[in-house]
């Protein structure tokens, strides 16, 4: 119970939980600047108001109110003021938005999958899918690729000051760095049906040591001898995919998948788009939405035909390429 009110109350903070990630006292001074601002404003704003409703309240029947003409340096302070304000908060929550957006280069990728009711994690660097706890390690960059098998889900981890929505059928991607060692909870913070308030789960931040050592032994997580690269592989020789994509860089009625992933491809309509999951994603389900330029052979819809866990390893296979 102690634990649970500390969580609560935040460990040094008044209202705040604890600061775990690098991110976090950076938007916990935006909050607060925002917050003490409009503090600030409220109580001038409401305190002139009232004294004046007091001040100039009709003091007989008869009483009218003279004509008020304008007051300009008044006028000017009174929009200087609040635009400057509002400029500092902008150009601050884009600093921070940006920080907080964009993952670094070579971060540790997890896919992050919401089900109802649960959040489990996919290792595609190590084979690992499935994996019941978010374990990282402290000082490292972790990009998260997170979608939905069924509904809406967003997956909050507050002492991060992370939230992302999980939405099926798209990746939406963010990250973090752990600063401090420790359990931290994750919640769901969409509402997605009966149990949506015991959709939690936990990011387990550890030592590096810590971390080898348990990609080394918890291969209970596992799903069987097959790795999702395997998985992808196979999936790929299978579904009828390297008839018309090689894997060897050699251009057959498609695109080859050598070295695809994380390019930027011209369109036969000129305009460009970056290959990422969503990308792959969206050619697997719907493959004339965007053509790439040169190819105008007609692909068949893989939708109805590949299950996420599929579409997931086949990502993840061509990734590898
Ligand atoms: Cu999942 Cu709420």
């Amino acid at each position: 119970m102690n634990e649970v009110l500390n969580y609560a109350l935040g460990d040094g903070s008044f209202w705040m939980p604890p600061q775990a990630s690098s991110v976090a006292s950076e938007v916990d001074s935006l909050y607060a600047f925002l917050l003490w601002t409009s503090a600030v404003c409220f109580i001038a704003i409401v305190g002139v108001t009232g004294y004046f409703v007091v001040k100039y309240r009709r003091r007989s029947d008869g009483q009218r109110t003279h004509p008020i003409a304008g007051h300009r340096r008044l006028e000017i302070a009174w929009s200087i003021i609040p635009a400057a304000l509002l400029i500092v908060m902008f150009v601050w929550g884009v600093r921070v938005w940006v920080k907080q957006t964009v993952p670094p280069n070579g971060a540790l990728e997890v896919r992050v999958n919401g089900v109802m009711w649960n959040w489990n994690y996919d290792y595609p660097q190590y084979g690992f899918t499935g994996v019941d706890q978010l374990v990282v390690p402290k000082d490292t960059p972790v990009k998260l690729v997170i979608n939905a098998h069924d509904v809406i889900h967003s997956f909050f981890v507050p002492a991060f000051r992370l939230k992302r929505d999980a939405v099926p059928n798209r990746y939406n991607v963010a990250w973090f760095e752990a600063v401090e060692l420790g359990e931290f909870p994750v919640y769901c913070a969409e509402y997605c049906g009966d149990a949506h308030s015991q959709m939690d789960s936990v990011v387990r931040v550890v030592t590096e040591e810590e971390f080898q050592e348990w990609l080394r032994t918890d291969h209970v997580f596992c799903p069987g001898p097959e790795g999702p690269l395997d998985y992808g592989q196979r999936l790929y020789e299978s579904k009828g995919c390297r008839t018309c994509h090689s894997v060897d860089g050699s251009k057959l009625v498609g695109p080859t998948f050598r070295g695809l992933f994380g390019t930027t491809e011209k369109l036969a309509d000129g305009t460009e788009v970056l290959v990422d999951e969503n990308y792959v994603r969206e050619s697997m389900m719907n493959p004339n939405a965007k053509v790439v330029q040169g190819y105008d052979a007609v692909m068949p819809t893989y939708k109805g035909k590949l299950r996420d866990e599929q579409i997931n390893a086949i990502i993840d296979y061509i990734k590898s390429l």
